[in-house]
């Protein structure tokens, strides 16, 4: 995404594992310091009631905008956006939990990752870009077949893949 590209662009946003949104809140700041216009979230996907009135009551914004739980969105529901971001479930990759995974369609909550490929492969217009966030060891040696399937699937939708290990500070 080049500062070119969105200049004098609304950027359409779409988030699935929505949470309370730091996506967002970090297009909120791009837009605060001026590396983009505006961005306007189209939807977003949660399940938690908590996490739901939290996102709502942060980016002020209805009830009606999330689309609930993932396995049971279609690609046809789904607005067109720029962008798709979706930080999947990390309790079967973390170190702390029991490191079940994610392989495609074993039913752990971290193969949840997998709907966002099928909605890229329902969806009649595609993203544009679509970021996947998730903790560091998803990168080791342990997951790394199924990453490699992941990224594979990916590629043959027709995107360019980078990734990268970011250390996050807080200010
Ligand atoms: C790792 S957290 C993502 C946190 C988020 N990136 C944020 O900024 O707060 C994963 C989220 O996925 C949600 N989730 C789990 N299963 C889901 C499902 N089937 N559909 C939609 N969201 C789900 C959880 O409730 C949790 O809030």
């Amino acid at each position: 995404m080049t500062n070119e590209e969105f200049k004098n662009k609304i950027i359409k946003v779409g988030t699935f594992f929505s949470g309370i949104g730091n996506p967002e809140k970090a297009f909120n700041r791009l837009e605060e310091e001026g590396y983009i216009v505006d961005y306007k979230i189209e939807f977003f996907s949660e399940i938690d009631k908590n996490a739901i009135k939290s996102y709502c009551a942060i980016h002020n914004i209805d009830e009606k905008f999330n689309l609930g739980n993932i396995t049971s969105i279609k690609g046809s529901d789904l607005p067109y956006c720029d962008i798709w971001i979706g930080g999947f479930p990390c309790q079967d990759i973390f170190v702390a939990g029991k490191m079940k995974g994610f392989d495609y369609e074993s039913s752990t909550r971290s193969s949840l990752g997998w709907e966002m490929i099928r909605l890229l492969r329902e969806v009649i217009i595609k993203p544009k870009y679509v970021i996947f966030e998730n903790v560091a060891i998803i990168a080791g040696k342990k997951f790394k077949d199924t990453l490699d399937l992941f990224k594979e699937d990916l590629k043959n939708l027709g995107y360019t893949l980078y990734d990268d290990l970011l250390s996050v500070v807080l200010v």
